[in-house]
């Protein structure tokens, strides 16, 4: 059974004046447990809004989102999520205050929130750092705290959207290797949000292309059946991954910068 269902889902968002934007129309897509999915698209698809949505922020407005076979309600602890450009950590705490946080809320004791703060600090490479207040990090130190916070709470479902998108390059790819550790040793099921193909194929289990907007849904999914070994630049099976992707990619970017023009 999938985790994560989303059939013949439609979004239009209404604006105050009363202009309305379909965003969405019949879009489907199953995550099962354990999955890796990477959500590609062009600009503007409507990939937040899937993000949005499955995270409970968003209300779709046709069809149907379940999580575990239940319709959704709302945002819940069982689902994380790191946002796109994400600026909200409390400025009045500490990096490892902010860690701690959510571990306080659910009322984990002192002693084991402060090992799990400490141990997701140092996965995001900022041991040491984590008596810095948010004013006096980098903004991709932020982001890394943003994404230790979430991990912190252990939910079971990640929801990642374009998350190490301000990183240096660098830092990125220690970044992904790190959420593949995490995912190889906790088999959470992510779904993470990106428009670049490489982190696609280096992260995904499966990769998911959707269609340019109005009116979006998914255009294929392609399954990345790799091994760590060849998540590589210069290995075969990755560059046949890559291709197909660009190839579905390519034809989308066409018809978002026609119909931008137009
Ligand atoms: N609150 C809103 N009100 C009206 N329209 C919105 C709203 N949020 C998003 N949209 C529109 O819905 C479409 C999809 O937006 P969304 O943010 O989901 O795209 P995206 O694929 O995440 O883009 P990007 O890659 O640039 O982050 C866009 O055309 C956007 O203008
Ligand atoms: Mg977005």
């Amino acid at each position: 059974m999938p985790l994560i269902e989303l059939s013949d889902v439609g979004k239009t968002y209404r604006s105050m004046r009363g202009a309305s934007y379909q965003a969405l129309k019949d879009f489907n897509l199953q995550i099962e447990p354990g999955e890796f999915l990477c959500l590609l698209g062009t600009s503007g698809c409507g990939k937040t809004t899937v993000l949005n949505m499955v995270a409970g922020f968003e209300k779709h407005t046709e069809g149907r989102i379940t999580v575990h076979d239940r319709p959704l309600s709302g945002p819940a602890a069982d689902r994380g999520v790191v946002f796109q450009g994400d600026d909200s950590l409390y400025p009045w705490l500490s990096a490892l205050g902010n860690i701690e946080f959510g571990l306080r809320m659910a009322g984990i004791p002192r002693k084991e929130r402060h090992e799990r703060a400490h141990y997701y600090l140092e996965l995001v490479g900022l041991k040491g750092q984590g008596h810095k207040h948010p004013a006096e990090l980098s903004g991709g130190m932020k982001q890394r705290i943003q994404i230790a916070r979430v991990l912190a709470n252990e939910p079971e479902i990640l929801l990642m959207d374009e998350p190490f998108g301000a990183l240096d390059a660098q830092t990125r790819s220690v970044m992904q290797k790190e959420l593949l550790s995490i995912w190889a040793a906790t088999r959470k099921t992510v779904l993470f949000i990106t428009h670049d193909i490489d982190e696609a194929v280096t992260l995904a289990t499966r990769i998911g292309v959707m269609h340019a907007g109005p009116a979006s849904k998914l255009k294929a999914t392609i399954d990345v059946d790799l091994t760590t070994e060849q998540r590589d630049r210069t290995n075969d099976g990755y560059v046949t991954v890559y291709r197909q992707v660009h190839a579905l990619l390519r034809d989308e970017v066409a018809i978002a910068m026609k119909r931008a023009s137009s």
